[in-house]
């Protein structure tokens, strides 16, 4: 088990808030990313044509899925909870919602056009496992997008977000959610919810990890005071 990875039971946590905090997940998570959401998602679905069949592993409330433009979708996800929550945002034709894990993808091989990992690829209990079986379902030429937060790995910037990260967003985003469980959110589901962030490591090593693997044209683009990223390879 590498030190980026997460124990099932802890991985099971984090599915359980997730699920919990569904209705506001979207609201938070702006609140979270000061604003930033919809910008690192356009830069990401920008990626997709028309003409692309796309999977999308962990689609949480819907809020990427739905901004994009493509030929056929698959959200793949753990819960059926979650499923059935970005299916009712969703639902339509070329739309598939399908249950897995990123690190046992239930597809044939060299099926899709594009991979996405939208704040989900932290989540992954094996980031290994899941970066060779994206690789499998990717058809030769096809492309996996990762967008992800992180914690800068030193300097001011890393002081600055871990303030924002430790003191601020949890009671910011606690704004998202009824006053009644605003308690709940920042004492026990926020430290929760950050567990997969404090555990997922420099992000510098990501893009090492993805060339080893065999990628091609391994891309990492640093965001907002190198706070978050995007990771785009090729097979
Ligand atoms: C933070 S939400 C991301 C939501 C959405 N992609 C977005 O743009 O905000 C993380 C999602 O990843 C899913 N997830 C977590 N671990 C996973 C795994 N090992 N395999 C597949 N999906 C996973 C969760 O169930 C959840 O839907």
């Amino acid at each position: 088990m590498s030190s980026s990875d997460i124990t099932t039971g802890q991985w099971k946590e984090v599915i359980g808030v997730l699920e919990d905090v569904l209705p506001y997940y979207e609201k938070f998570n702006a609140m979270n990313t000061l604003g930033q959401l919809g910008r690192w998602r356009g830069m990401a679905a920008r990626l997709a044509t028309e003409e692309d069949t796309v999977l999308e592993i962990g689609p949480g409330s819907g809020g990427f899925a739905s901004s994009l433009r493509c030929g056929e979708l698959y959200c793949l996800d753990p819960s059926t909870r979650i499923l059935e929550y970005t299916k009712k945002r969703l639902d339509g034709e070329h739309k598939h919602f399908v249950g897995g894990i990123a690190e046992n993808l239930p597809f044939n091989n060299d099926k899709f056009d594009i991979v996405y990992c939208i704040f989900s690829f932290r989540d992954f209990m094996s980031k290994e496992t899941g970066l060779r079986e994206t690789m499998r379902v990717l058809k030769k030429g096809g492309k996996l997008c990762i967008v992800d937060v992180s914690i800068p790995e030193d300097g001011l910037l890393k002081s600055l977000v871990n303030v924002h990260i430790y003191r601020i967003a949890p009671r910011l985003s606690s704004l998202a959610f009824p006053t009644d469980r605003r308690r709940m959110w920042i004492e026990k589901q926020y430290p929760e919810f950050l567990h997969t962030l404090e555990t997922f490591g420099k992000a510098s090593q990501y893009p090492e990890l993805m060339v080893d693997l065999g990628y091609s044209e391994v891309d990492m683009k640093l965001l907002f005071g190198r706070s978050a990223f995007i990771l785009t390879g090729v097979k």
